[in-house]
């Protein structure tokens, strides 16, 4: 069966309460439930991973290769900070769809850039919970191609 990881960077973790204002009530358990629901009506399979450590989000990555078909990944702050998550996705040349549940572009400067982006194969932003579905679908077309 196509298999797909799906990363979620740091704090994510505390989803439901943390700036509740920006990134609303919903758990990562929620969230990880809604993707797993997806996956099985596509008949694809989700290894799911948090990590709040930058060399542990790359060392999952590196290891990807030959395993995985596409790699959805919302690197939280890591997305604006991280060569080493970038140049990880790159080396294993697995299709990448970048997401996040804010509009980073309407938040602060320093989110508006994304050093993940120019390795992903695309990127979506602002729509919560959804971000991660349109993502997933888009994960699963790139694993089928
Ligand atoms: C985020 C946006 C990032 O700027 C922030 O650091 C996060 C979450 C999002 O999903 O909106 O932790 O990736």
């Amino acid at each position: 069966m196509t298999k797909i990881l799906v990363i979620h960077g740091p704090n994510l973790n505390l989803l439901g309460k943390r700036e509740v204002d920006v990134y609303g009530n919903i758990t990562i358990d929620q969230i990880n439930n809604k993707l797993l629901s997806l996956a099985k009506k596509r008949k694809v399979k989700l290894d799911i991973f948090q990590s709040n450590h930058e060399g542990e989000i790359v060392d999952v990555i590196g290891k990807a290769k030959n395993i995985y078909a596409s790699l959805l990944i919302n690197p939280a702050a890591y997305t604006h900070t991280s060569v080493a998550i970038r140049d990880a996705i790159s080396a294993t040349d697995i299709p990448a769809v970048e997401v996040h549940l804010s509009n980073i572009y309407s938040r602060e400067d320093f989110r508006h850039s994304s050093l993940i982006a120019p390795v992903a194969k695309g990127q979506i932003s602002g729509f919560g919970v959804e971000s991660y579905i349109y993502g997933l679908e888009a994960a699963i077309n790139l694993a089928k191609k």
